[in-house]
């Protein structure tokens, strides 16, 4: 019988990374009596993001950080939202921007995040940052990715060499991982929806990073035994459960480490999220590689 995977707690690898930035904050403040400042832009009630950027707050205060919310009602034009955006532009005490999406169907969501001055693009989406992470001249890294990279170099002293297969090739998330695993020296596939023999593909990695929005949909016998596996899925089933990417209960079974959800990759997300801000501050001032 198969020894049980190692479970990657990505909530505690986030508060050790939280604490860490909190540090940096004070020492900041200290030194120049400036504290970084993240602004997060709420357009309607979309609950799901209320419950996201209440979270994004609630760990910015926390650590010291400063931060402020703007919640525009749902009918904001995009004359209006990007006027907003301009405005976020232009204020110095500003060091990093986020436009939660999904934004209302009135609202392109690309002109407004090609208008976010690309230094303060902290979600690492503007094409000037999409540009630099496949250069390999990253400042700001999109949050998601970033933080699953910080796990697994926890977890492994080198990536160098391994097959790394990453299910899904959205611009959150595939993509940007991808160029994290290639500039980590892994063999990297991307796979997708129309990706023929897909559980034959996703035997042969080492290293699975599942990023599809679909329940439980990677099954543990896809899995190479030993395999580290990251979940980057966030599903809630008819039935109120929150579940990954990936069937857990199957594949804990078979890998060798693999996050859960909630309390894998999630936490890492909003960790990155302020961790960004602090390069944002940092690069801004010149104090590190420009954004
Ligand atoms: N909505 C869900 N995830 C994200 C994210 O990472 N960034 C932004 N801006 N909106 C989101």
């Amino acid at each position: 019988m198969a020894e049980q995977a190692r479970i990657i707690d990505g909530k505690a690898a986030a508060a050790a990374l939280r604490a860490q930035i909190g540090q940096e904050i004070a020492a900041i403040k200290a030194a120049t009596g400036l504290v970084p400042g993240l602004h997060v832009v709420l357009v309607g009630e979309d609950p799901a993001s209320r419950v996201y950027v209440n979270s994004k707050e609630k760990l910015a205060a926390e650590i010291g950080m400063n931060s402020a919310v703007h919640r525009l009602p749902a009918e904001t034009s995009e004359a209006e939202l990007l006027a907003k955006v301009a405005a976020l532009n232009a204020d110095d005490s500003v060091d990093g921007i986020l436009v939660q999406l999904p934004l209302p169907p009135q609202i392109d969501a690309d002109r407004v995040i090609d208008a976010i001055d690309p230094a303060k693009d902290v979600d690492g989406f503007h094409l000037v940052n999409v540009g630099r992470l496949a250069s390999g001249r990253a400042t700001l890294i999109p949050c998601t990715p970033l933080g699953s990279m910080l796990l697994l170099k926890q977890l492994l002293p080198s990536l160098a060499g391994l097959e790394a297969v990453v299910i899904g090739r959205s611009a959150i998330v595939g993509k940007p991982m991808a160029q994290l695993l290639l500039q980590a020296d892994c063999t990297v596939t991307i796979a997708h929806s129309r990706t023929k023999d897909l559980p034959g593909v996703v035997r042969r990695a080492d290293l699975v990073v599942a990023a599809v929005g679909r329940p439980l949909f990677v099954k543990g016998d896809w899995i190479k035994p030993g395999a580290t596996v990251i979940d980057v899925g966030i599903n809630r089933l008819p039935d109120g459960r929150l579940v990954g990417d990936v069937d857990f209960a199957e594949a804990v079974a078979v890998a060798g480490a693999i996050t859960p959800v909630p309390g894998g990759v999630g936490p890492m997300t909003i960790a990155c999220l302020l961790r960004n801000t602090l390069t944002a501050f940092h690069a801004r001032r010149g104090d590190g590689a420009r954004a």
